[in-house]
């Protein structure tokens, strides 16, 4: 801990914080990125900024677009309010691979949308668009003139470093950018996560300070002089963080080449989720009951935790028809036991094709 940071927490007093966030943590906030001024940013956990910067800008029959699949908030509470949503969705390959197409979203927008909801990294897939791809989005929103609300709480893990894409914020004065620490500061036990926006935005983040009194008031005051102390960390944190991302993804890949018979995987260009498929998921890779389709990928992950008491989220929680059908699962990459759940998997997987003669 830097030596203000632990006199403050030396001297800490569990009252009532800001509700805009400690000064001191907005102003290294501010220090990420570019554009943005303390006036611009709200602190919050970052599930309750989602759900604020919906309430506060989002009226029944307003036109939304949002990545698709995802975090569930990030279109639930659009839907739930009574608005217009189309979903941009994801691509899929035959080689577990992903992508997102941009002219896909252009064409979802229409000169009344209120707001489009990006999230790159993504989460589930791991899919980051490149830069010429980001800069034709933005655009396209400042055409229509809508917000645009992106969800980076992923970013900063890339593999490739020169992969990281500008904030929303720095690019475009309607964007209203969603980060905090629970990725890939991987502090999420602070519940410590920031709305970052420029001078059009302003009022909608008073109406963000208003509603914030139903939810929270203010932040948990020790909470955020951890969250000072770690933002002024942070280089040391990422390099951490990002040492364990990427032995664990050597460790995925490999396991991935081992069972390629029973899995198809491509790595994911960021964050801390992949999102490998079955390689045949209505015969369930050849190590299931063969019970097809949906049914097939959520059969073989809780076979898998009977089995071995190994968790993979299956697809089919997302909702989305086409990583169901594949078989796609999340795995997380984010946690330094990942290794020995490999281990557990390989030998379980082992057994079953051992006993199945395959
Ligand atoms: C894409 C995305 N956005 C927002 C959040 C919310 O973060 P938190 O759980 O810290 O509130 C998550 C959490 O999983 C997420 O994956």
């Amino acid at each position: 801990m830097d030596a203000d940071s632990k006199a403050r927490w030396e001297t800490l007093r569990l009252s009532y914080g800001e509700t805009r966030g400690l000064p001191a943590l907005v102003d290294e906030i501010c220090k990420l990125y570019e554009q943005v001024r303390p006036e611009g940013v709200i602190v919050g956990a970052p599930q309750e900024c989602i759900y604020l910067a919906m309430m506060a800008l989002l009226q029944p029959g307003d036109h939304v677009v949002v990545t698709y699949p995802g975090y569930q908030s990030l279109f639930q509470i659009a839907d739930s309010l009574g608005c217009q949503v189309d979903l941009w969705e994801v691509d899929l390959g035959e080689d577990g691979g992903a992508s997102f197409d941009v002219a896909k979203f252009k064409a979802l927008l229409r000169p009344t949308t209120k707001l489009a909801v990006v999230n790159f990294p993504h989460n589930p897939t791991g899919v980051l668009l490149d830069a010429a791809q980001w800069s034709d989005l933005v655009e396209a929103c400042r055409a229509v003139d809508c917000y645009l609300f992106s969800d980076e709480m992923y970013r900063l893990l890339e593999f490739c470093p020169t992969a990281r894409l500008p904030s929303a914020v720095d690019v475009y004065d309607k964007a209203i950018t969603l980060s905090g620490l629970s990725k890939a500061f991987g502090l999420p036990g602070l519940r410590i996560g920031w709305l970052a926006v420029r001078p059009p935005c302003y009022p909608l983040m008073a109406r963000v300070a208003e509603l914030k009194d139903y939810t929270t008031i203010c932040g948990a005051v020790p909470s955020e002089v951890l969250a000072l102390a770690a933002l002024r960390s942070r280089e040391a944190l990422l390099r951490r963080n990002m040492d364990i991302l990427r032995a664990n993804l050597t460790a995925v890949e490999a396991f991935m080449s081992e069972f390629e018979h029973v899995f198809k995987y491509r790595p994911p260009a960021a964050g801390s989720v992949a999102f490998p498929r079955l390689a045949a998921p209505s015969e369930d890779g050849g190590v299931g009951s063969g019970d097809g389709g949906a049914g097939g990928v959520e059969a073989f992950c809780e076979r898998l935790v009977n089995g071995c008491g190994v968790l993979l989220l299956p697809g089919t929680v997302y909702d989305h028809g086409p990583s169901s059908a594949r078989g796609h699962f999340r795995i997380g990459l984010g946690r330094r036991d990942l290794p020995e759940c490999l281990e557990k998997l390989r030998g379980y997987l082992r057994s079953l094709s051992g006993s199945t003669g395959s």
